[in-house]
């Protein structure tokens, strides 16, 4: 029987050489002339062990990882393809403890399968939440995603129900799905992964999306720093629509619905929605003031459903499910499971899904192992440039949108990226405000001008020049951009800079000014 090797092609694991590794194997099978071929999967997420590959055995897939060209000639040798064992191999993939303990719905097909294999997906329970649907009416539909409890993954964690509703009940003749995949997040990859690995359960939660709002036509917005995810995404597009699964007739029901990718041209605040909107009608890259809502007047002027890519791809699943089987998981408000994101100075970096309402330090500590480096961690952040950070007296934070918020902060994309006690988060809270100065979009005075008196408010603190009325300043700065900006940019830069002021103020103590040479 022909036994079948996994080497991911997702653009992590591609960035350490899984090209290479894959050709190194298909090399040494041809060379040894044994039955064995390999597959391009997606990533199970494990980042630090890519590349990782796979093979299949009688008793499950086997890991070994990281591996590198030089390492394929001594895993034939070791009789990797019966699982034999090296000192890269982790044993049965499932059984790691990082995968194992996980809540797969949304990446329970993500690195098992062949991203552009249909038939992959449909064994996988591909296409069962689209079936259900098939069944149901526009209005039962979005009662579903309601009864769910799903939020918007993008950031802002508003219930994904509500807003297709309001698109459902919006006149008009033309309507939209628009797939937020700009993904601009520091430390977040969750989208691309989904997109590089699983590019069908986009497709099929748009679609659903799609017959529950009356909208025929979708657009996925990315990042041209995305070119892996635009390829799959695009290859995937066409493989569906030559299954009739996209365009006039899907899967024969007589509902239309089809979709194309637009590439971005790389500013953040494309992320933000009605800016993503103009960009994606040609126009600059500007924030338009709400209302309207683009539910109501989004695309070209019609009602549009703007939604992350984790928050469309987890509707097939509660569709398949059921709305009280996605609804159980969670904790509060915050329903279901959400892909953690653990990047920067960790020991095990990737994504991790698990239901909300693990602690902050769980997350950090438990699964992400601590720091990289081994030294001790002095913070986080959570959600993005514009997330705060968090020190370890705050690590009993249970994940959750309402908790982070008590707490100043805020949950985002998921994303977190961790620090050592390195870091100078004065230098931190420099970048957020400098970060906000050349992505503002420039549209209201509190950020546009705010971010850059911002920078310069720290360099004088930096620089012991009248530091405490400098930190007062920079408090009452964030205060106006918080409460008088446009939208979250600049009224969410206050958040990582606050926060280090707050938490770590021995790193915004005043530098001695130096006596002037006589
Ligand atoms: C500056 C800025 C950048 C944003 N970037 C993204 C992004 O990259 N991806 C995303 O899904 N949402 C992003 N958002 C949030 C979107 O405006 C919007 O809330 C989201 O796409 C709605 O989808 P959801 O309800 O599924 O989360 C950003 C918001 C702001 C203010
Ligand atoms: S807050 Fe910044 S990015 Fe947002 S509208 Fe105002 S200037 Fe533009």
């Amino acid at each position: 029987m022909t036994t079948t090797i996994f080497v991911p092609r997702d653009a992590a694991a591609l960035a350490v050489g899984a090209d290479r590794v894959a050709a190194a194997i298909s090399r040494e099978i041809e060379m040894r002339g044994v039955d064995a071929r390999v597959v391009r999967n997606g990533s199970r997420g494990l980042l630090w062990l890519e590349p990782m590959v796979e093979v299949r055995t009688e008793h499950g897939r086997i890991a070994y990882g990281p591996v590198s060209p030089g390492d394929v000639p001594g895993l034939f040798a070791a009789g990797f393809l019966e699982g034999g064992a090296h000192p890269l191999c982790h044993g049965r993939t499932r059984d790691i403890p990082f995968l194992r303990n996980q809540t797969r719905l949304t990446f329970a097909r993500c690195g098992v399968t062949d991203p552009l294999s249909l038939d992959d997906f449909r064994a996988y329970s591909g296409l069962k939440g689209l079936e259900k649907a098939l069944t149901m009416s526009p209005g039962e539909i979005v009662a579903a995603v309601a009864e769910s409890g799903l939020r918007g993954r993008g950031g802002a964690g508003f219930p994904t129900g509500i807003k297709w509703k309001t698109v459902l009940d919006a006149p008009g003749a033309t309507k939209y799905i628009v797939c937020n995949a700009d993904e601009g997040d520091s430390g977040t990859f969750s989208d691309r992964m989904v997109m590089e690995g699983d590019p069908f359960m986009l497709i099929e939660g748009m679609i659903i999306a799609g017959m529950a709002t009356g909208a025929t036509k979708g657009y996925v917005y990315t990042r041209s720093e995305y070119p892996h995810a635009i390829e799959t995404m695009r290859r995937a597009i066409t493989i569906a629509r030559e299954a009739n699964l996209l365009g006039p007739s899907i899967l024969g029901s007589g509902r239309a619905f089809d979709m194309e990718v637009r590439e971005g041209a790389g500013a953040y605040v494309c992320g933000e929605e009605t800016s993503l909107l103009n960009s994606l009608e040609g126009k600059r890259g500007i924030v338009r003031a709400k209302p309207p809502l683009p539910a109501l007047q989004g695309l070209f002027g019609c009602p549009t459903v703007v939604n992350n890519v984790i928050s469309l791809a987890s509707v097939p699943v509660i569709l398949d499910r059921g709305p009280a089987f996605y609804k159980d998981f969670g904790v509060g408000r915050s329903h279901g499971t959400i892909p953690i994101q653990l990047a920067g100075n960790v020991k095990h970096g990737g994504l991790y899904e698990t239901a909300f309402g693990l602690s902050l330090g769980e997350i950090v500590n438990d699964i992400g192992g601590g720091t990289l480096s081994g030294r001790p961690v002095k913070a986080v952040q959570v959600g993005g440039p514009l997330g705060a950070y968090f020190p370890p007296s705050l690590f009993d934070t249970i994940f959750d949108y309402e908790a982070f918020a008590a707490r100043d902060g805020l949950i985002g994309h998921a994303g977190i990226v961790v620090f050592d006690d390195t870091v100078d988060m004065l230098k931190q809270a420099r970048f957020a405000m400098e970060f906000c100065a050349i992505e503002s979009c420039g549209k209201c005075t509190p950020c546009r001008i705010g971010s850059t008196r911002g920078v310069e408010t720290v360099d004088r603190i930096a620089a012991g020049v009248e530091p405490e009325q400098s930190k007062a300043l920079l408090a009452d700065l964030c205060n106006t951009m918080k409460f008088g900006s446009l939208c979250a940019l600049g009224g969410f830069t206050p958040y990582p800079v606050m926060s280090a002021l707050k938490h770590f103020p021995e790193d915004f103590a005043p530098a001695p000014i130096k006596e002037a040479a006589e």
